[in-house]
Parts: structure tokens; sequence; C-alpha cells
């Protein structure tokens, strides 16, 4: 049983089939249309979500399967004290393929031990989020034409964005990448994501806590939300909210052909006046978000195939 609940679950080549799958899908939506009939997909959230459940639930809905799930632990016997390992062995009854999000890092890692189903990580607490990098890596590598040899900015807080974590994860594997990290002292990216992908290949990064600084020399510029609801302290998170705000006069620091990506939501930390300028990518993400999803569902559910043979 194939999961993916770390980028690194596929290789390199396997995230380039994806990702050449999910241009396929976009190019011929219709020819995918019926490559689910039949399939069932649950989306169990544990914790709240627009883009992720939503984008799955819409993938699952545009290739004819149908969709179950839960959107909130109350709505759930989570609430009454049932367990992971318990509810994904009930859920393996009823679905084919099922996404989870969960606050506690590693509970789709422990779901995928207990399940006959395929588990896709919806994001588990400030740890992973691997189809947010699906659509992360489709987005740069539509607007680069590659994803090697691109200087990459992340900023914001690097601690607890697990998106950020995943991103940094799965681009470590390409050549030529170079990192800057910009984040407040107290949002650092975590020693044991440099030690796990960064270190270890020799990549080169440097950390800041100057946006301005950095702009002029990035090729992508990923900016994140401060994560309020990872906080232990409230003040904290208002002391640390608007360490970093994009705004178009800032954007006149970078590249013409820089582009600006965000996982969202976004509170304050990308100003509206940035939505109009041409390298504002993250609407796009959204929409890549979905053909890397209906990506991943064919391919989990070894039925890539059948799009493609009613595309040929
Ligand atoms: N990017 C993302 O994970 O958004 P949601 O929290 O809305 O799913």
């Amino acid at each position: 049983m194939v999961h993916m609940i770390d980028p690194l679950d596929f290789s390199v080549e396997e995230v380039g089939a994806l990702l050449d799958l999910a241009g396929r899908i976009e190019a011929e939506p219709k020819a995918y249309a019926q490559a689910c009939a039949g399939k069932k997909l649950a989306t169990l959230f544990y914790e709240p979500s627009t883009r992720t459940r939503l984008s799955f639930e819409a993938a699952m809905l545009n290739m004819g399967g149908s969709i179950l799930g839960f959107s909130s632990a109350d709505s759930s016997s989570a609430s009454k004290g049932e367990s992971v390992a318990d509810t994904i062995r009930v859920i393996s009854c009823y679905a084919d393929i099922c996404a989870m999000r969960h606050p506690k890092e590693g509970a789709p890692l422990r779901a995928a031990h207990y399940s006959r189903i395929p588990v896709i990580n919806a994001g588990d607490g400030g740890h992973q989020h691997p189809t947010q990098t699906l659509a992360d890596l489709m987005t740069i590598r539509k607007r680069k034409g590659t994803l090697d040899g691109l200087t990459i900015g992340l900023c914001g807080d690097l601690k607890f964005g697990r998106t950020v974590h995943s991103l940094i994860r799965a681009l470590s594997r390409y050549a030529g990448i170079r990192f800057v990290l910009i984040s407040p002292e107290e949002l650092k990216v975590p020693e044991y994501v440099l030690n796990e992908a960064v270190r270890p290949r020799g990549i080169p990064y440097e950390e800041t806590t100057s946006l301005e600084e950095a702009l002029p020399r990035l090729d992508i510029l990923y900016m994140t939300r401060v994560q309020r609801e990872r906080f232990f302290n409230e003040e904290d998170y208002v002391r640390l909210k608007d360490s970093y705000i994009l705004t178009g006069h800032k954007m006149r620091l970078a590249q013409p052909g820089m582009a600006v990506l965000h996982p969202l939501p976004r509170v304050n930390e990308i100003a509206l006046d940035v939505d109009s300028d041409p390298r504002a990518a993250y609407f796009e993400q959204v929409q890549n978000g979905v053909y890397v999803r209906m990506a991943l569902i064919l391919t989990l559910l070894r039925l890539a195939e059948k799009g493609e043979a009613s595309h040929a």
C-alpha cells in the first residue's frame, strides 16, 4: 500500500511524473472526468481547512468519484475519545482512499500503519504538508520552467509553518538550489529540518531577518502566515504577527521574473496591492492544488492509466 505522508515518500522521478500528469489534467480535464467513477475519497479533517479539504473533494468529484468525511474533530467520534487507529480501521470499510489533517504531528503516519486504503497527509501539526508542496512545485515549475538552480526565499513563520518544512525537504533534492531563510529569531526553521534535508546535501543556505535585503536575489519568494494556533502565548503572537508585510512598494526591489507564492490563508503578510502584480502566483497555486491532488489520487489508486487511455 502506497501512502503520501512525507514529501520524500515519492522519488524525484515520481514527483516529476506526478507533476507531468497534473499538467495533462490541466490541459484536458474532460479526459479524466470518469477516471474515479465508483471510487470514494474520505476527508478526515480534525483541524480547520478551506483549500486542502475542498480541493481534495473537488479533485475527486472532477473525476466522477464520491466523497465523504468530517471537517472537525467535534463532529466525529474523536470527540468521544476514539483513536486515530480505530478511526482509520473504520474508514477503510467505507472508502477507497483518505486525506487526513490532524493537529498532532505523526497522526497520518500512525493512521497509515492501521489502514487498508492509501492515506494522504493533509497537514499534521507544525510538521509536514506534502500535498501543498506538490501545488508549490507545480507552480514554481510553471513559472520558472525548472526546479533546478533556483534561489528560494522563505519568509515569515518558518518554525511552525509545515508548508515550509515540506517544501524545503522536497526542493533539497534538486540541483543548484539555494535557500534564503527570512524570519525573526524566534521563528527560525527548526534544526531537525536543516539536519535532515539541507546540511547532509551541502545545500547553501543563509538565515536573515531582513526581507528587503534578500528580495533582489530571489527567484521565488514564499511568504507564510504567522501560525497563531501553534503559539502557547498570545502576547508572543501579537508581537511577531506583522514581522513581514510584502507591499507593492517592496516589490520594486524584486527581480522582474521573481514569483511570489503563499500557501494561504493570508492574514496581513501580503498587502492587497501585490495581488495585481504579475509576479503574484498564490491564486495560481490554489488552482494547481486541484490538479496535483487529482494526479495524486489517480496515482495512489493506480488509475492514472485510465485517464491516459481515454486521453489517447
Ligand atoms: N494551504 C492550506 O493548507 O490551506 P487550508 O488550511 O485552507 O487547507
